[in-house]
């Protein structure tokens, strides 16, 4: 038996009022279609997997094509009859076929999986997956030919229904396992009477009881899976229900999430045990964070690793970044990508690092910008240190050695390397390198008047 997988996703989204593709809007930090060429891919290798694509069909490639699954264009969107009409060419030659909707993202592979098994078994032309949510309102209603029976008569979109057909709860997920042959050779006779005046792939359902096919419907064991996503505010819910999802998953495993609600983190984040993560955190794409962590409120944490015992203070950003053990960081802190900040290390409240590395227990605690910068280890960089990197057209390495200390309110103008031990002097600004051991001092000589201020205020009081 050859099964493919025709995923629907060349629709605009209407109701979303939105630029963008429907499809391309991200839940859980992952593209709608993404989710469900992900289940997809549980079910059948990618090259089996066709994705229906229309409204901003590049952009939509571009965004999964590494998936591995095949496209097929629908040139004209005119209803989701139409678009598996447009996928023939492309499927004619599989036994059976599985299509998905692109907006309806929290479907399992374990339910496709039984999807698939009970249309087979039931030597279906037509299986529909259907599910009885709370509020049934929008979707397409089944009629099953007696209630508890499983085949079904029609479907029925919401703005067809009948004032006794109201009543009817169980909905049209958009899920459905269709038998190539018959499915095909009806297909044509699909129409556009209707209140959109689209190709309603729903009619297949009575199409194909006319011509004698068997039609059948199962309902989902959890209606939340087959949710659809019209709207932003029906999105957000799904949003909510998969990072809810995956704050359970790491509480499970002994993590502490203090009101999880208010967290938003993404389905690839792992956290060791005996972390903590305090309200209001975002931990985003593939962030990996250690054990006996604590993260304090307002982070936001993106693609970035933290080792054990870590400290991150409130209200830090960190990006594309490792932190090693031990390492204390914020209030405020904007580590930048491609920073290295060391074991043990403090970086302080309005610290800008940007692919700078810091060595093991460094110090770098008020009011500095680090970029492009090699420090080593036991460094201590006083408040108000500047690395000057830029020269408005081209950037520069600053390295400093092992031991070294930076007085407070430095300017180290990039290239520029500063010796092992060295001590640069409060308030410097320093062009030249400088050796091992030594002192530099780049700054004004001090000078005092004496009496300067008693005798203007003498002078003023006179006149
Ligand atoms: C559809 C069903 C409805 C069901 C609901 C479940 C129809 C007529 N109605 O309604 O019974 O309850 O799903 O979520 O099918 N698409 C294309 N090309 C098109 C039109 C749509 O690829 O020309 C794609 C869309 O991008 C989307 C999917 O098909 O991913 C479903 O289309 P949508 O317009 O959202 O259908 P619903 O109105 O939700
Ligand atoms: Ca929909």
């Amino acid at each position: 038996m050859k099964l493919a997988i025709v995923i629907m996703a060349g629709g605009k989204g209407t109701r979303l009022k939105s630029k963008r593709a429907k499809v391309l809007h991200e839940i859980g930090g992952k593209p709608l279609l993404r989710h469900v060429i992900d289940s997809a891919r549980q079910i059948v290798p990618p090259s089996d997997i066709y994705v229906v694509i229309g409204y901003q069909a590049a952009a939509v490639e571009a965004a999964v094509k590494d998936t591995g699954v095949r496209f097929v264009c629908q040139e004209e969107q005119r209803g989701t009859g139409h678009a598996v009409q447009t996928s023939q060419q492309a499927v004619r030659d599989y036994d059976e076929l599985l299509v998905l909707s692109g907006d309806v993202p929290l479907l399992k592979p374990e339910t496709i999986a039984r999807l698939r098994d009970f249309h087979i078994e039931q030597r279906a032309a037509m299986t529909v997956l259907t599910a009885a949510p709370a509020d049934p309102t929008g979707y397409g209603r089944v009629l099953r030919r007696s209630p508890g029976a499983p085949e079904v008569k029609a479907i029925v979109e919401q703005k067809a229904l009948t004032p006794d057909q109201q009543s009817v709860r169980e909905i049209n997920s958009g899920i459905y396992a269709f038998r190539t042959q018959p499915l095909f050779a009806n297909i044509a006779a699909l129409k556009t009477d209707n209140a959109h005046g689209e190709y309603y792939l729903t009619d297949m359902a009575g199409l194909l009881t006319a011509a004698g096919e068997r039609v059948v419907a199962l309902e989902a064991a959890n209606p939340v899976e087959v949710l659809g996503a019209n709207t932003i505010a029906e999105m957000m819910d799904l949003d909510r229900e998969l990072r809810l999802d995956t704050a359970r998953r790491l509480m499970a495993q002994g993590v502490t999430i203090l009101r999880p609600e208010t967290t938003v983190i993404d389905a690839a984040v792992e956290v060791g045990p005996d972390t903590v993560i305090e309200p209001f955190v975002q931990l985003l794409g593939e962030t990996k964070i250690g054990e006996d962590c604590r993260v304090r409120s307002y982070t936001i944490i993106d693609s970035s690793t933290l080792a054990d015992g870590v400290l991150v203070l409130q209200g830090c950003q960190i990006s594309h970044s490792h932190v090693g053990a031990r390492a204390r960081v914020g209030p405020f802190t904007n580590i930048r990508p491609e920073s290295d900040i060391g074991e043990g290390t403090h970086v302080g409240n309005f610290v800008e690092m940007k692919k700078a590395k810091l060595g093991k227990g460094s110090k770098a605690n008020h009011l500095s910008y680090l970029g492009d910068a090699e420090i080593g280890s036991g460094v201590n960089i006083g408040a108000g240190t500047i690395t000057c990197n830029y020269d408005g057209v081209n950037k520069y390495p600053t390295v400093i050695g092992d031991g070294v200390f930076i007085g407070s309110d430095s300017a180290l103008v990039a290239p520029i390397s500063i010796g092992e031990g060295s001590y640069i002097a409060a308030g410097s600004t320093i062009t030249e390198d400088v050796p091992e051991n030594a002192l530099a001092l780049g700054r004004a000589r001090q000078t005092i008047k004496p009496d300067w201020a008693k005798n203007r205020k003498a002078k003023i009081s006179k006149s």
